[in-house]
């Protein structure tokens, strides 16, 4: 009696383990299959894909810190997580080619900004700076002389043209100041002297999410240089004037007859953004991102 007992508990015992056996299989069948309808389908089903993710880029970087948020549900982080996981299939289809961030839906036109009338009310002011900064400075050889680079701040040159620093602080979408060490804020001022054509390549900014503005404060009156957008759209850089175009499509500088000219480059954001969303994507894409 108590054999038998034994010997049944044994039987049980090998058919555990065969089921266990089967399992085991039937899993990694599975997994196999998925894992090669992944492989083989244009579009990753795998959000955490490390090839999709690109680790190494700015825009894996920020995946990866919208995920380490993840805990806390966040709508803003959602829209931003969407657009960066949509990248690439975005800019195939549009003219718009950022090399970094592509924010969905903002309006195209041609945005107004409260800042660029501050500017121009204040051209007079900012033009004698520059003049008398030229003046103590002798002939400075230098084609951009930064403020604020990608959201840091150059304090030295701050400094040397405090006017500009002041003015820059009344502006209320100037990504630099607004909100501090976001990659995608700029200030500089540009002094060409040459043909630009040559050195200066078309490129495309880091994001549409901005709208870049030029103001021209020593430019020459009878032959203006000009942003060539898209290898065909000029727009004329000139004195007390602002021009705003979308960084994200293809552009480059021109300056034809050479003659030298000054102007200043500000980043702003979109007017579409809210305050909140611009202080997520200020965090989302630290200077150090
Ligand atoms: C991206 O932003 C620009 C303005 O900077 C806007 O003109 C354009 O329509 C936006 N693109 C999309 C797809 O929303
Ligand atoms: C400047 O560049 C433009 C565009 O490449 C060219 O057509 C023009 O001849 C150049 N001008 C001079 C003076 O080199």
């Amino acid at each position: 009696m108590l054999e038998s007992v034994s010997h049944a508990f044994e039987m049980l015992g090998d058919q555990v383990w065969f089921f266990r056996f089967i399992i085991v299989i039937s899993v990694i069948c599975v997994y196999r299959t998925l894992l090669n309808y992944v492989l083989s389908s244009n579009n990753c089903a795998n959000p955490f894909c490390s090839k999709c993710l690109n680790s190494n880029s700015v825009r894996g970087r920020a995946i990866s810190k919208i995920k380490n948020d993840g805990e806390e549900e966040n709508s803003l982080n959602s829209i931003i997580h969407n657009n960066l996981f949509q990248h690439d299939r975005l800019c195939q289809k549009s003219d718009e080619k950022p090399t970094v961030y592509f924010h969905r839906g903002l309006g195209s036109n041609a945005a107004k900004l409260a800042d660029q009338q501050v500017l121009i009310d204040h051209y007079d002011e900012l033009r004698q700076e520059i003049v008398k900064f030229f003046q103590d400075n002798g002939e400075v050889q230098w084609h951009r002389f930064y403020l604020y680079k990608s959201g840091e701040e150059n304090k030295g040159n701050c400094e040397k043209l405090p006017k500009l620093f002041e003015i820059l602080h009344s502006l209320p979408n100037a990504i630099c100041i607004n909100n501090n060490y976001c990659l995608f804020g700029n200030c500089f001022l540009t002094r060409l002297v040459t043909n630009n054509s040559g050195e200066e390549k078309s490129q495309n900014g880091f994001t549409n999410c901005s709208i870049r503005m030029h103001f021209g404060l020593m430019c020459d009156d009878q032959s203006s240089a000009y942003v060539l957008i898209n290898k065909r759209r000029r727009l004329p850089i000139e004195n007390k004037v602002t021009t705003l175009y979308n960084g994200a499509l293809e552009h480059s500088i021109q300056n034809p007859n050479s003659k030298q000219q000054v102007f200043l480059t500000i980043d702003f954001w979109h007017p579409d953004l809210s305050p909140d969303m611009r202080k997520q994507l200020a965090y989302i894409f630290r200077a150090d991102v």
